[in-house]
């Protein structure tokens, strides 16, 4: 099988497995507890939490591991928004992020908190000129996905954070889930968020786990109260061993980066250049200026399931525009948003490359598509 879904999940590594495992066995002291083995697995969890604070340039204490992309995302929102509201309730998003962005405003919005959202153009970028205009004093946070996972589009962060930080006093949260490991993702100061949330099994880690980082110390509540773990913010005895296979994840994420980027680079481009060659049959949303890993195109007046299960007939697995979405029949809010062309906007497929992909397949793959839009041709 040809899998060409790593924007859904990836498979994780093996010396992230073996992480996992070899933790789990010799490490299971609570990193809380005051004996030596106690003290044996904080210093392992501090070096976790150390290893990535590294990669995104800031201090460990602003390190918190949680559970994954939606967690870290709704801890961001609802974190800030509520210690804050004492300066505003007034908060910007854009209408394409992911649902843990989309559905925690809407639920802030039930509670009084005022909602604008961006909107983007047919490449999925915001207007930095909107972002500018809908900054007030009152803003006290606005929420930017670095790479939209339905199509790949890559937002002006540096732009946007210099805007935010000029214009407003609000904090500048990054959804990274789709960004990390693929492009470069850290800390700049003000030229850059001060928020980022990131996601383990997007880049060969574990389901279950990602981390909330900060840039500096920020006026956040806690997402889970208890025993205080996690400086306070996130209650619950860490889970070392997913701590570690995601500071392991991290690192080879980030080692591997220009390689990784490179080569879906060269798959991205040349599988546009081949899907062009299809003429007005197909429609691409992706573009050679968005994310390497991620390619979106539809076929004209075909349902983007039928497209899937022609191909995964015949061995090549891809996706509807995203996996969350893809069981609720409705068009997607990314689809809508970019106002593509009623012939096309049933058929989105999402093609997402990883790191365990190979030449070969992007060869395969075309082969495997040409047959299946030959069989197309036919309904
Ligand atoms: C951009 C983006 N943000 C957040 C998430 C949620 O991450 P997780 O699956 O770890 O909860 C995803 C997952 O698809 C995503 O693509």
């Amino acid at each position: 099988m040809i899998y060409f879904d790593n924007s859904a999940t990836t498979q994780p590594h093996e010396e992230v497995l073996q992480t996992f495992i070899e933790v789990n066995k010799n490490y299971y002291a609570n990193p809380a507890s005051i004996h030596s083995f106690g003290v044996e697995v904080n210093e392992l969890l501090d070096a976790a939490r150390g290893q990535i604070a590294g990669i995104l340039k800031t201090n460990k204490e602003h390190v918190l591991f949680t559970s994954g992309g939606t967690e870290s995302n709704n801890f961001a929102i609802f974190g800030v928004a509520k210690a804050n509201k004492h300066i505003g309730k007034h908060i910007i998003t854009t209408e394409i992020e992911h649902a843990s962005v989309l559905e925690a405003y809407k639920a802030l919005a039930k509670e009084g908190y005022e909602v604008d959202y961006l909107s983007v153009n047919k490449n999925g970028v915001i207007s930095l000129d909107e972002l500018r205009e809908k900054l007030r004093k009152d803003t006290v946070l606005v929420t930017i996905m670095h790479v939209n996972n339905e199509m790949g589009a890559i937002q002006p962060i540096e732009e946007a954070a210099k805007l935010i930080h000029q214009h407003s006093r609000a904090v500048f949260h990054v959804d990274a889930v789709q960004s990390f490991g693929k492009l470069e993702v850290q800390f700049k100061g003000e030229a850059g968020p001060d928020i980022i949330t990131i996601s383990g099994h997007k880049i060969h880690g574990l389901k279950g786990t990602g981390v909330i980082a900060f840039r500096r110390k920020l006026n956040i509540e806690p997402f889970i109260v208890g025993g205080g773990q996690e400086f306070g913010l996130r209650s619950g005895t860490v889970a070392v061993p997913q701590a570690v296979a995601l500071a392991k994840a991290c690192r080879i994420a980030v080692e591997h980066l220009q390689e990784n980027q490179a080569k879906f680079k060269k798959w991205r481009d040349d599988l546009i250049d081949f899907l062009t060659a299809f003429g007005n049959h197909i429609y691409i949303l992706s573009s050679k200026e968005g994310a390497p890993h991620i390619l979106s195109f539809s076929v004209r007046d075909i349902k983007g399931e039928v497209v899937i299960n022609a191909l995964q007939k015949r061995g090549a697995i891809v996706s509807t525009s995203s996996a969350c979405s893809s069981r609720q029949k409705k068009t997607s809010h990314v689809v809508e948003a970019l106002k593509v062309d009623p012939h096309f906007k049933e058929g989105v497929i999402r093609i997402s490359f990883g790191a365990k992909n190979t030449d070969e397949e992007i060869e395969q793959f075309k082969a495997i598509f040409k047959e299946v839009m030959n069989e197309l041709k036919g309904v």
